[in-house]
Parts: structure tokens; C-alpha cells; sequence
């Protein structure tokens, strides 16, 4: 715990108010300085609760070296924004809620507390009231027996205002990211708290709600589904009174707490207890100024980067919910739509590059999947990171996401401005659409979807022995006299069709295959998780990459999570096997030495093979791009390849 920490709030507006007031009430928190658009606004409320220095800029505030933490207290849209700037000028935080208007976003603000090693919590103010801790006290020792439901709303009545902060999309507006984040976390802490953890995150979700004249929720209501029969049901709403008492229900009695978000300042905290067969019995806490308590939590937990409180990764389940009620009802904000980006942080990583055959453009050799990502904000995220740290080249297809992906990464590119820096690989001609024909008409899909009129390299997703390969070679040799492609491949090949196809382009005079992008890892691999697929881990395999001239992009190249333990039943199915087991364990020995993940060793293992590599990785969290990216840290020799196969 700091004696004493010194503030800087942005945005001192309604609950700018409240934090400055409370302030002198806190153990450790000292108020220095405040920053607002208007600089005479900003001044008002330097002489009100007296306050040293006030600023018209985000950035002298930043800029003070007095200021130690900042309270950001703006409109939701601009919190990641002012998270990471604060980060990135090494300023600890304390965001109001929500962290940011979607998960993706949320990340991105993580991910800079993350990289410039300073505090973040988002600021559930409730969550700090010695009530709740004897709510989740009274589950966790089991009081109400097994717990088997929760009830909670914040919901209140406002008058309409189309241009404010309740009402405006453009400000974030409406009930669930208002205050639907209160129940949701409330009912989450209750959850984890039944199973002994600090959260828990619901299996399920599912909404209705009403999205009103001005396009955003004016109530709304969620199932929460926590599996094993607990579910939670949550309110919210910006133009309806409620009860906005939190029940917790459990086999033995509930427990109700009367005023869980807002309880009258200077009383007593209360929790009622209604236990079967018992009187009615009402425990009382302290009176607690709850935004003091939450300046200690910062000042106690400051070392740690993060409060128990309110962790990193329960803002991020918060946010997941959050996303998750509001695709239920079908509300999207215009930000989400065209995405802007996120202040750009320097740059952190050169990737080291590669060339293919008939591509000018130089590769990074790690490719970030485009197959995974929830949206466009998440795309976005992802893809501006992966480019900061050196990447440029990115792997989609056709099928992926049912054709939803690919029009993201085209967004992407197309608003950035960089379709000529960046590699597009693309993918088509999927069982059970693999012929000529099929590859023809994908292609013109995909490059629509993307918004290009080229991909740099196209590989046939799958092969049909039913086609000889020559019909396939003159289909992607046509696509690419004609620019639609600049150089062609395949995925899911076995090497015998694959010389079959090279031979008939020398013959043909024309370019053949670029690369091959089948399975390859240090694991070798027994089975395949879908149907077509093809890998080239074993001896034989490998010794025809080594003689061949083709580059190769292998996808699962960590093996699916077995470097980093998963033993899933689809894992166990695919590399379980002793000699996997000794490459997993050699691996582990040389990371220990290395300081670096085991996964790390993995995919280094990858990269220096005697042939051309450019594997695939998957990411879903910028934290998984970042332990992907620590392979580039280590340098293999050969030996140290050979012992990593083959002990
Ligand atoms: N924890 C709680 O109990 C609690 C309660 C209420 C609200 N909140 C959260 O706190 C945040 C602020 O809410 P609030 O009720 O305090 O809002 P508010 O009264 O409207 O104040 C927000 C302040 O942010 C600044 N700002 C910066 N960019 C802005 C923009 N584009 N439009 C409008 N204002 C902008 C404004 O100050 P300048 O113009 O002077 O820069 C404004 O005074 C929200 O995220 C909300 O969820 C939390």
C-alpha cells in the first residue's frame, strides 16, 4: 500500500463530482490536478474541491509529473482511448465504467496497462461496499445452501435528451452500458463466489429489450446461464423505474441486498437474510464512502498492476456479457461500424521477412489468421497490433466465418489505406465446392468481400482426387494472367498430387505452386481435426520439403494447444503419443533456459527449419499474438533443432 497518491481526473463531470468529493475521505487519495475540454470549465472545478492545477488538455494533465494516477470519468467511447494514453505517459488508472464500449476495446486498454507495467480497474464503485463482501461471504461459506439464482437490475427512469450521454449512440448511450454492467458484475461475482472463485463467466446469454427512438436500449433485460443450474437474471434500463434490490437465492434462503449500487451515504450497508425456517435477519456493514474505498483499492493494489476487486480478466468476462446482451437485442453503435483506431503506440517489433515466388512484396513469417475475430472492433485490434510488431501478411478464406471474415479484413485494410504493404492470402474451392468452376467463382466472392481486385497469394483450401491436377494448374494459372491472383497454391495436399501439379506446370511453362500450407509443428500429428486435411509432420514429409524448393505455411503450427498443456480430448486424438511427449518435454527444458513460453520453443522450432516457413497463428487476445511473437526471441541452431525432434 502507497501513503498517499496523487490524482489527476478527466472529465470532471457528473461523477467527477462524486470522486472529488469523496476523495478527502480515502486513507491515501489526494486530488492535483483536473483536466477538461474547456480550460474555464476545468478552472471551476479546481477552485470547488480544491484542486492545484487545471488544464484544458488531455495532455498537459498527462504531462504532470505530480500526477501519479489518473480517474478517467469521460463518456464511455473515449475511455481505451485515455487508458492507454495515460499507459503509454505511465500513469496508473482508474476508468469509470465500462472500460470501453466493447470487449475488443477493453483488451486493447488491458493490453496497455499490460505493456507499460502500470495499475488499471475499472471503477465498480459497488463492488468496494463492505455489504457486498458479506453477500458473497454468506454464498461463499455456503449460508444459502447451493445457490441457484440471482436477481438484479439497475434501472431509473430519465427524460428523453437525444444529444446526451444516456441517449446519443455516438456517446455510448443506453441502459446496459450505463448501468447493465452493475447486475451483470454483481451476478458474475456471485456466481464465481457459489464455486469459490473470484467470478464466474455465464455459458450462456440470451436478451430482449427495447431500443428506442434514438437507436439506443432504453430497457433491457438477460439470462445469465453459469451452467450446473445456476442462472442469474439482470434489468437495466435508462427510461424505466426498478427495484433495483440484488437477490441471491440458494436452497436454504435468499439474501437480499436492498441497495447494492447506491447505498444513502452516512447509513449503514445492509444484507437481508431470509433463511428458511429462520427469522428474518438483517446484517449491517459501517456507513462506507464507496469511491474512497475504491482510491485505497488502487493505492493498495498498485504493485500488483490490478485489484482483486476488480481484475483484468473479470472487466473482460464483464464486457464479453455486455457484447453478448447487446447482440441479443441487436444493438450496435456507430463506432463499431466504422471502427476508429486506438491511439498508435510506438512500435515494438521488426518481424523478420520472407519471399514467395512471384510475390514482390516481401512476407512476415508469422500470418495472422483471419478466422476467428467476434467483429470488426475486435478485427481491428488485433490486426493494428500484429502490424505495429513488423506483421503484414494475413491468412482468410472463403469459408471462414460463413463469409463473414473476410469483409472485415478488406474494411480494415481499405480504411487504413495499406492494401500495398500488406500480403492477402485468401483461400476457396472447399469441399465440397473443389472444382475449376467453384474455384472461379469464389475467388470473384472473395475479392468482392475484400474489396481488392487481387489477393497476393490464393491457395486451394482442399483437393478433389476426382480432378486431374491439370484442370486445377490451368484454372489458377487463367486467375492469375488475368490479375486476380499473384501467385497460386494449396492447402490439404498430399505431396504426391502436389508433384503431380508441379510437373505439369513445368511442362506447361507455367508458375506452378508458390506454397504448400499444410499442418506442420515440432508434434508430429496421428489424426487431423477435419475431414481433407493434411499434414506434413512425419520423417518422409519432411525430407520432401527439404528437397523441394516450396515454401511451406503451416497451420496449427503450436499443435493445437499441446505445447501449452491443453489435453483436450481432440489433442489427446491427434499428438498423444510418447515421442510427442519427449519433444514437449524438451522443448519445456530448453524454454526454462530461455526464459520464454514452451509454445515459444514450439513455433521457434517452426521457423528455423531447413526449408521456407511462414506459419500461421491463430490469436484470439492480443495476449496470444504477444506469447506467439515471443518465438522470434529465440534462435535456434540446428543442432538444437534436431535434439527438439528427435532427442
Ligand atoms: N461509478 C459511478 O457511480 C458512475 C456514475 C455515473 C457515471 N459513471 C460513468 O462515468 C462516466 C461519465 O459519466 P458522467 O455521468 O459523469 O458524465 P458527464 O456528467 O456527462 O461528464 C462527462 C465529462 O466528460 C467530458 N467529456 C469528454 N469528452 C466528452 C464528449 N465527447 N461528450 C461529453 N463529455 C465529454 C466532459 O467534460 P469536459 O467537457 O469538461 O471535458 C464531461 O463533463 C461514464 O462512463 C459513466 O458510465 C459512473
Amino acid at each position: 500500500m502507497v501513503d498517499q497518491l496523487n490524482w489527476g481526473v478527466l472529465g470532471p463531470g457528473g461523477i467527477a463530482r462524486t470522486f472529488a468529493r469523496q476523495l478527502p475521505l480515502s486513507r491515501t487519495g489526494r486530488l492535483v490536478a483536473v483536466r477538461s475540454r474547456d480550460a474555464g470549465r476545468a478552472a471551476a472545478f479546481a477552485t470547488e474541491f480544491g484542486v492545484a492545477r487545471s488544464y484544458g488538455s488531455y495532455e498537459e494533465l498527462l504531462a504532470d509529473h505530480e500526477v501519479e494516477a489518473v480517474y478517467i470519468a469521460t463518456p464511455h467511447p473515449a475511455h481505451p482511448e485515455w487508458v492507454i494514453r495515460a499507459a503509454v505517459a505511465g500513469k496508473h488508472v482508474l476508468c469509470e465504467k465500462p472500460l470501453a464500449v466493447t470487449w475488443a476495446h477493453a483488451m486493447a486498454a488491458v493490453d496497455a496497462a499490460r505493456q507499460y507495467d502500470v495499475f488499471l480497474m475499472e471503477a465498480f464503485m459497488y463492488r468496494h461496499h463492505p455489504q457486498l463482501r458479506v453477500l458473497t461471504d454468506l454464498v461463499r461459506d455456503g449460508v444459502l445452501g447451493t445457490v441457484a439464482h440471482v436477481q438484479a437490475s439497475f434501472s431509473f427512469a430519465t427524460a428523453l435528451n437525444p444529444d446526451g450521454r444516456l441517449f446519443a449512440p455516438s456517446l455510448g448511450g443506453g441502459g446496459i452500458l450505463d448501468v447493465g454492467g452493475y447486475p451483470v458484475s454483481a451476478a458474475r461475482l456471485v456466481a464465481g463466489a457459489a464455486r469459490g472463485l473470484p467470478f464466474a463467466d455465464p455459458i450462456g446469454v440470451t436478451g430482449a429489450g427495447r431500443i428506442g427512438e434514438t437507436g439506443v436500449d432504453e430497457w433491457a433485460v438477460a439470462t445469465l446461464d453459469f451452467g450446473a443450474g445456476l442462472v442469474a437474471q439482470v434489468a437495466t434500463g435508462v427510461r424505466v423505474a426498478a427495484d433495483n434490490t440484488l437477490r441471491v437465492s440458494g436452497s436454504e434462503g435468499y439474501a437480499e441486498v436492498p441497495d447494492p449500487w447506491l447505498p444513502p451515504e452516512g447509513e449503514p450497508g445492509r444484507v437481508v437474510l431470509r433463511l428458511a425456517g429462520a427469522e428474518v435477519r438483517e446484517i449491517t456493514t459501517p456507513p462506507a464512502a464507496q469511491y474512497a474505498l475504491e482510491a485505497d483499492s488502487v493505492a493498495e493494489h498498485l504493485a500488483d498492476r490490478e485489484s482483486p476487486v476488480m481484475s483484468w480478466s473479470d472487466s473482460l468476462g464483464n464486457a464479453t456479457v455486455l457484447d453478448r446482451w447487446r447482440q441479443a437485442i441487436g444493438l450496435t453503435y456507430p463506432m463499431e461500424r466504422a471502427v476508429p483506431p486506438l491511439p498508435a503506440r510506438p512500435r515494438r517489433h521488426d518481424m523478420p521477412t520472407g519471399t514467395l515466388p512471384g510475390i514482390a512484396k516481401p512476407l512476415s513469417r508469422l500470418v495472422m489468421g483471419v478466422d476467428n475475430q467476434r467483429d470488426l472492433t475486435h478485427a481491428t485490434v488485433m490486426f493494428d497490433d500484429f502490424v505495429a510488431r513488423g506483421g503484414n501478411t494475413f491468412d482468410t478464406a472463403w469459408l471462414y466465418g460463413n463469409g463473414a471474415l473476410e469483409p472485415l479484413l478488406g474494411k480494415w485494410i481499405r480504411t487504413n489505406g495499406i492494401r500495398d504493404e500488406v500480403v492477402v492470402i485468401g483461400k476457396g474451392a472447399h469441399t465440397p465446392h473443389c472444382d475449376p468452376e467453384s474455384l472461379r467463382r469464389q475467388l470473384a466472392e472473395s475479392l468482392d468481400r475484400l474489396d481488392t481486385d487481387h489477393v497476393d497469394l490464393y491457395l486451394m483450401h482442399r483437393d478433389n482426387l476426382d480432378v486431374p491436377v491439370d484442370e486445377f494448374v490451368d484454372v489458377l494459372e487463367e486467375e492469375r494472367a488475368a490479375g486476380r491472383l499473384t501467385a497460386y497454391g494449396v492447402s490439404n495436399w498430399t505431396l504426391e498430387r502436389v508433384d503431380a501439379a508441379q510437373a505439369y506446370a513445368t511442362r506447361q511453362g507455367k508458375a506452378g505452386f508458390a506454397a504448400l500450407s499444410n499442418h506442420f509443428s515440432l508434434a508430429e500429428a496421428y489424426a487431423l481435426p477435419w475431414d481433407g486435411c493434411e499434414h506434413v509432420t512425419d520423417a518422409a514429409s519432411q525430407a520432401w520439403l527439404r528437397e523441394h524448393d516450396l515454401a511451406l505455411l503451416p497451420w496449427s503450427s503450436q499443435a493445437r494447444g499441446f505445447f501449452a498443456g491443453n489435453a483436450d480430448d481432440e489433442v489427446a486424438r491427434c499428438y498423444h503419443s510418447e515421442s510427442n511427449f519427449g519433444r514437449r518435454e524438451r522443448a519445456r527444458e530448453l524454454a526454462t533456459e530461455l526464459g520464454v513460453p514452451t509454445t515459444a520453443v514450439a513455433l521457434a522450432f517452426v521457423l528455423h527449419q531447413p526449408f521456407a516457413t511462414f506459419p500461421l497463428i491463430g490469436p484470439r487476445t492480443l495476449e496470444e499474438t504477444h506469447g506467439s511473437l515471443r518465438a522470434l526471441e529465440v534462435a535456434l541452431t540446428p543442432a538444437q533443432v534436431e535434439h527438439l525432434a528427435n532427442g
